[in-house]
C-alpha cells in the first residue's frame, strides 16, 4: 500500500467515527479547519469535488416515514450515497446518525448530509397554527416560539425547517391559510423577522437553531379558488406591494434559505421563475442562500406544461436559479448532460453547490455531523416550552363577541356541547409535525371542568360529529343545556381539513354544526360559541344565535387550559384578528387593504353585506380601552426627517389588559390608486386597570410612505398622508 493511500484511508476511518478527518498538518485541506471563513472552505472542498459528486448535492430525497398529509405513509430507509440532503421524518436522531454514519464512510472528500423538515408551529411541543399566532400580535412570543422549535428538532436531528410559510393569504377557502401569518403583507413580514430570529438565533451552529426557510416563493397563496397548487394570475404591481414585501423582509433578517412555489404567475411557474430567482432575489435583492424547490415541483413543470420532459424541466429550474432540487431527482439524473451539452455552464453548478457546502459549514455539520441523542425527557416538552405555548395560545385567541358581558362566566352550571367540546386530536392543529395527542394537556371540557374547580357543575354532550346527517345526539345535546345555566357550544374543523390540498369550497361550518347550534339556542340559555379552526368561518347563520363568541383557532397542546382561563376569566383576552371574516364566503377575496374605489358608496352587493362581519384588527378584551387624539411632533416633513405621532390609551375597565394599537398610512392621492389604509406599524403592551399609555409611531417616509411601482422601485411623492389609528386620523404633509 502506497503512502498516499494508508492516508486517505485513515481520513476515511476518522471521518466514520466523527466526520472530522484527521490530516497530517502539512496536508490539512482548508475546508476542514474551521478557523477559515467559510467562503475560504467552500471555494477549497468546492476545488476538490468531481462534477458527479457536485450534482448530487444539489438533491434531496426523503428518510423515514413521511407524514406529509399528501404523501402520507411514504418510507424511505435507503440511502443514496452523496446525496445533498434529506427530508428527515423521523422524531429521534437514531436513523438521521446512522445514514450520516454511512454516508460519512463512503463520502471521498467527508461531506455531510443536511437533514430538513417541516417544522411549521412546533416540532413536538405544539404552539397554535401560524395563523393563530399573528392575531397575537406578539413577535416576541412568536420568536421564543420558533426557538423553542428549533432546539427541539435540532436535537431529534433535525437542522433545517421548511418554515416560516409568509404568504400573504386573502382566500380563506386555501387549505393553506393556517400555515401564514394572514392577510397582510407587513404583518407577514414582522413575523417572518421573528421566525427567522427565532430557529436561526445568533449563529446556526450547536443545538439550538436550525436553518429557517422563507415559503412558498412566491404568490401560492393566490391560487384560484382557494384551489390547491392551481395557477396565479398576479399583476407586477400586486406582486411587489403585496406579496413579495415579506420575503424581502425575511431576506433582509438573514433567513438562510428560501422555497420557490408550485403555482406560476402569469404562465411562468415559480421554480422555473428567472425573473423572481435570479433577478429580483440574486440580483435585487442579493439573497445568497439556499433556494430549494418546493416536492416535485422541478418534475410538475410537465404537469404545467412548461417542460416537456424532466431533461428540460430540470434546466429551465436550475437555469432560473432553483439549487436544491427536492424529491423528485430531476437534477441527479440530468444535470450531467446538460452541463455536457452546454445547456448549463459549469460556473451556474457551482454556484449552487457553493451555497449548500455554505449552509452546510454554518450550520458546523463538518465538525458536528451527527446529533447527540438524548432522551424524550430532555429533549422535548419540557415545562419551560410549554409555558411560552401556554401564553402564545392565550394571547392569539380572540374574543370576536361579548353581549351584555356574558364572558367571562360567572355561572358555575356550565354545559359544554359539541364535536370539538371533548376533543384532544384537533386541537394540535394542521401539519403538526412530530405532535401527539397524548401530549395535549386535555380536551376544552376537561380543562373547563378542572378550571372551575369542584363547586361547579360542568355537563358534556356531543351532539353531533364533526361532518355527517346524524342527529341522534341532538336531544341530549338539548337535555343537558336544559339544566344548565350557560351553554358553551364547541363547534369547528378537523385539523386535517386545513393545510396542504385541503381546500374548501366554503367557509361555512357542515350544517350539522350549524344545526346543532341552534337546537341548543332553543333552550333559551345564553350561548358562548367556541370554535376551533385553521381559516376564517362564514358566521352569518351562527352568530346571531350567539351571546359570546371566541375563536380559539388550532391552539396546540395546551390550547384548552389557555381557553378555560379566558372564560373562567383568569386570562383577559388580548387576540385580535389578523384576517377579516367575511360574512359570507361569496364576499372572497375581502380583505382591510384593497385599493380605493372609483365609487366608494357604491357597487355593493344587492342581496349580502359588503363589508366584513369581523374586520382586520377586531378583538374584544373584558376591559375598555380609550384612546385620546393622535399627536404629532410637527405637520409638516421632509425626506430624510422622521416624525413622530403618538396616541394616548386609557384602560378604562375594571381589569388589567394588553392592547395591540395598529397605526395604519393612507396615500389619499399618488400616481396610482393605492389601498384605502395600509398597516405600518404595530405594538401590543400591558395596561393596567386605570392606568393610561402612550404610544408612539416614528414616521420615516422612506419606508412608511413611500409605494413600489410595478418594477419594484420605490418612490416617494411629495403632498398630504393620513395616519390612522382606530377612527382616528391626522393629516401630514410631505414637502418636496
Ligand atoms: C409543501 C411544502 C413542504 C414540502 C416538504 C410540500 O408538499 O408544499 O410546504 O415544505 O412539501 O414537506
Amino acid at each position: 500500500m502506497t503512502m498516499k493511500r494508508m492516508k486517505t484511508l485513515l481520513a476515511v476511518a476518522c471521518l466514520a467515527c466523527g466526520g472530522t478527518a484527521v490530516f497530517p498538518a502539512e496536508e490539512q485541506p482548508l475546508y476542514r479547519n474551521p478557523s477559515e471563513s467559510v467562503e475560504v472552505r467552500v471555494a477549497d472542498l468546492l476545488s476538490r469535488m468531481t462534477l458527479q459528486e457536485k450534482i448530487l448535492q444539489l438533491n434531496q430525497y426523503i428518510l423515514g416515514e413521511n407524514s406529509n398529509v399528501n404523501n402520507i405513509g411514504e418510507i424511505n430507509s435507503s440511502f443514496i450515497p452523496g446525496l445533498g440532503s434529506y427530508i428527515y421524518f423521523n422524531s429521534d436522531a437514531r436513523l438521521r446518525n446512522e445514514i450520516q454514519r454511512k454516508e460519512l464512510e463512503v463520502s471521498r472528500l467527508g461531506i455531510p448530509l443536511l437533514f430538513g423538515f417541516d417544522v411549521i408551529h412546533g416540532f413536538r411541543t405544539i404552539f397554535p397554527i401560524p395563523l393563530a399566532q399573528s392575531c397575537s400580535w406578539n413577535a416576541d412570543l412568536v420568536r421564543q416560539s420558533c426557538a423553542v422549535a428549533a432546539r427541539e428538532a435540532r436535537m431529534s436531528g433535525v437542522d433545517w425547517t421548511f418554515s416560516p410559510m409568509i404568504d400573504v393569504a386573502r382566500d380563506g377557502r386555501w387549505g393553506r391559510v393556517a400555515e401564514g401569518y394572514g392577510e397582510d403583507p407587513y404583518t407577514n413580514g414582522v413575523f417572518a423577522v421573528a421566525a427567522v430570529q427565532g430557529y436561526q438565533g445568533d449563529s446556526l451552529t450547536g443545538s439550538g437553531s436550525v436553518a429557517a426557510c422563507l415559503k412558498h416563493y412566491v404568490g401560492y397563496g393566490m391560487s384560484q379558488g382557494g384551489r390547491d397548487y392551481e395557477a396565479t394570475d398576479i399583476s407586477a404591481q400586486a406582486l411587489w406591494d403585496t406579496y413579495l414585501i415579506p420575503y424581502e423582509m425575511g431576506i433582509r433578517a438573514g433567513a438562510a434559505t428560501l422555497m420557490s412555489a408550485f403555482n406560476d404567475i402569469g404562465g411562468t411557474p415559480a421554480t422555473a421563475n428567472h425573473y423572481l430567482l435570479t433577478e429580483v432575489l440574486r440580483n435585487k435583492w442579493g439573497f445568497s442562500g439556499v433556494v430549494v424547490t418546493d416536492w416535485n415541483a422541478v418534475e410538475q413543470l410537465m404537469s404545467q406544461g412548461v417542460a416537456a420532459d424532466r431533461k428540460e424541466a430540470a434546466c429551465k429550474a436550475f437555469m432560473a436559479g432553483a439549487d436544491l432540487d427536492m424529491k423528485d431527482f430531476c437534477f441527479k439524473d440530468h444535470l450531467e448532460a446538460l452541463v455536457t451539452e452546454g445547456k448549463v455552464p459549469l460556473a451556474r453548478i457551482d454556484s449552487a453547490v457553493a451555497r449548500i457546502l455554505a449552509l452546510k459549514f454554518r450550520l458546523g455539520l463538518f465538525e458536528q455531523p451527527y446529533t447527540v441523542e438524548v432522551p424524550d425527557a430532555k429533549r422535548v416538552l419540557l415545562p419551560a416550552y410549554k409555558e411560552v405555548c401556554r401564553q402564545l395560545a392565550e394571547e392569539s385567541m380572540v374574543l370576536l363577541k361579548n353581549e351584555a358581558g356574558t364572558l367571562p362566566l360567572r355561572k358555575k352550571n356550565v354545559a359544554v356541547i359539541g364535536p370539538m367540546a371533548d376533543d384532544r386530536e384537533n386541537l394540535l392543529g394542521s401539519w403538526s409535525a412530530q405532535g401527539r395527542v397524548e401530549d395535549v394537556e386535555g380536551s376544552i371540557y376537561e380543562n373547563l371542568r378542572a378550571e372551575l374547580g369542584p363547586e361547579a357543575r360542568v355537563t358534556y354532550a356531543r351532539g353531533c360529529a364533526f361532518d355527517g346527517t346524524d342527529r341522534s345526539g341532538f336531544r341530549e345535546a338539548r337535555k343537558v343545556a336544559r339544566k344548565a345555566d350557560v351553554v358553551v357550544v364547541c363547534l369547528g374543523e378537523k385539523k386535517s381539513w386545513s393545510g396542504e390540498n385541503a381546500s374548501r369550497s366554503t367557509l361555512a361550518l357542515p350544517a350539522i354544526q350549524e344545526e346543532l347550534l341552534a337546537e341548543v339556542a332553543k333552550e333559551g340559555k345564553p350561548v358562548v360559541l367556541v370554535l376551533s379552526n385553521g381559516r376564517p368561518l362564514e358566521l352569518c347563520r351562527v352568530e346571531p344565535l350567539c351571546d359570546a363568541i371566541v375563536e380559539m383557532w388550532q391552539p396546540g397542546i395546551v390550547g384548552g387550559k389557555a381557553l378555560a382561563g379566558i372564560l373562567s376569566g383568569r386570562v383577559n383576552p388580548s387576540g385580535k384578528l389578523a384576517i377579516t371574516f367575511p360574512w359570507f364566503t361569496g364576499q372572497i377575496p375581502l380583505y382591510y387593504n384593497s385599493r380605493q374605489s372609483a365609487r366608494p358608496l357604491q357597487g355593493k352587493y344587492q342581496d349580502q353585506p359588503t363589508v366584513p362581519l369581523y374586520e382586520f384588527g377586531h378583538g374584544l378584551s373584558y376591559t375598555s380601552f380609550e384612546y385620546g387624539d393622535l399627536q404629532l411632533s410637527a405637520d409638516t416633513i421632509r425626506r430624510g426627517e422622521k416624525l413622530k405621532v403618538e396616541v394616548r390609551v386609557t384602560n378604562t375597565g375594571k381589569v388589567d389588559g394588553k392592547e395591540t394599537v395598529h397605526w395604519f398610512v393612507r396615500d389619499p392621492v399618488c400616481s396610482i390608486a393605492r389601498p384605502v389604509k395600509e398597516l405600518k406599524c404595530f405594538e401590543k403592551r400591558t395596561i393596567r386597570q386605570g392606568e393610561s399609555q402612550t404610544f408612539c409611531f416614528e414616521i420615516d417616509p422612506e419606508r412608511d410612505l413611500s409605494f413600489v411601482d410595478s418594477d419594484g422601485n420605490r418612490f416617494l411623492e411629495p403632498g398630504t398622508y393620513y395616519v390612522m389609528v382606530k377612527d382616528k386620523r391626522v393629516c401630514i404633509e410631505l414637502l418636496e
